[in-house]
């Protein structure tokens, strides 16, 4: 799907083949494109070209002007404000879907019961929507979308309202309820942390495009571009030269460090330079986590590094070493503890590498 609003795209060529059960995430800055894809797909907004379908069945087809009512479309959407009705109750407003579609009591409120108890509401009924905490708010725009037993599940950044403690739970919860009702779920966040803990898949999107879909593990792993790789989770950057190839097309590379320079090898699989030229600059990437710190040289991918500052964070130390012009941060275990100014050798471990052209 490609959509535009004036002269800006604010979705561009977006294709994504999501899985019946599959808890999916759009992931990516304010401003990419999410809550766009997010509407279109819910047939709240009309694409410039695209298709949708949902089980083989054509939602929107841009070429033939085709385009299913939203409330037809089998989908349940919970929008970034939750947009609860505050002069109507709880009731109301978890059964205005159904209303909507012609139900009638005793149906319609022995449903509304089911989806309130699913969401840990049972009982809040007549209660009015101003009379709830955001919390509660955002239960009954979640009892609401699920109200109709859509097959997909829409939700907009549903717990970046929440406080920090109320989000780990609502986590928690909107797993179990997934699992429950075998809902699909199309999940938007700016956070990548929820998006990893969550997610079956993330597609990662920057300026209207998705740059790499994959499991959590994956995209964080093997992050395909620039861009995937420094919004999830913390990098670092070493410079270095490329030397050649060694067996399994392992990439051997040359990193300055206060020893002179030090010879480091990168499996093929973290290789995003394509086939450099030997002595060619590049930039070597690694995670703070991958990296352990010695004290004496180990046999292989130690580098050597000063000792820049410490900083205890309570289960572990965040050191600061610096190699030559670069500075890593490593994650330092309490038993471990160097001293600022001190040498020490940095282990970097060949699978958690990845190569890029400077
Ligand atoms: N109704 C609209 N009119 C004009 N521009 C819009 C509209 N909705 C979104 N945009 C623009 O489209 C881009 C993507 O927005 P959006 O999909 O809301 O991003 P996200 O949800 O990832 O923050 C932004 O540049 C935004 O300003
Ligand atoms: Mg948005």
């Amino acid at each position: 799907m490609t959509k535009s609003f004036d002269a800006a795209a604010a979705v561009e060529g977006v294709s994504l083949d999501i899985e019946k059960g599959e808890f999916f995430t759009l992931l990516g800055p304010s401003g990419c494109g999410k809550t766009t894809t997010l509407r279109i797909l819910a047939g709240l907004e009309e694409p410039d070209r695209g298709e949708i379908y949902l089980d083989g069945e054509p939602l929107t087809v841009a070429s033939r002007g085709l385009q299913v009512p939203p409330e037809k479309r089998r989908m349940g959407l919970v929008p970034q404000s939750y947009a609860v009705w505050p002069h109507l109750s709880v009731f109301e407003n978890v059964a205005y879907p159904l209303k909507l579609r012609r139900w009638k009591d005793p149906k319609m409120r022995q449903q509304v019961s089911q989806q309130l108890a699913l969401v840990g509401l049972a009982g809040l009924e007549d209660r009015s929507a101003t009379m709830l905490s955001g919390g509660q708010q955002q239960r009954v725009a979640l009892a609401r979308a699920l109200v109709y037993s859509p097959v997909v599940l829409l939700m907009d950044e549903p717990l970046s309202n929440l406080d920090a403690k109320l989000r780990d739970q609502m986590r928690e919860e909107l797993k179990t309820l997934q699992r429950k009702t075998g809902v699909t779920v199309i999940f938007v966040t700016h956070d990548q942390t929820e998006a990893m803990s969550l997610s079956d898949r993330i597609a990662v999107m920057n300026s209207g495009r998705v740059e790499q879909v994959g499991a959590p593990e994956e995209v964080y792993d093997r992050p395909l571009t620039p861009f995937v790789r420094d919004f999830l989770g913390t990098n670092f950057v070493l410079h270095g030269r490329f030397v050649g190839r060694e067996c399994c097309n392992s990439l051997r590379l040359e990193i300055p460090s206060p020893e002179g320079s030090s010879a480091v090898v990168a499996s093929a699989r973290g290789a995003r330079v394509g086939e450099p030229e030997t002595g060619a600059p590049v930039a070597v990437c690694v995670r703070p986590e991958h990296v352990t710190l010695t004290s004496r040289p180990g046999e292989t991918n130690s580098i050597a590094g000063i000792v820049d500052s410490l900083l205890f964070v309570g289960d572990r130390y965040e050191c600061r070493v610096s190699i030559g012009a670069d500075r890593l941060l490593v994650h330092v275990p309490r038993s471990q503890k160097p001293e600022v100014g001190e040498k020490v050798y940095l282990n970097l471990p060949k699978e958690g590498l990845t190569v890029w052209p400077k």
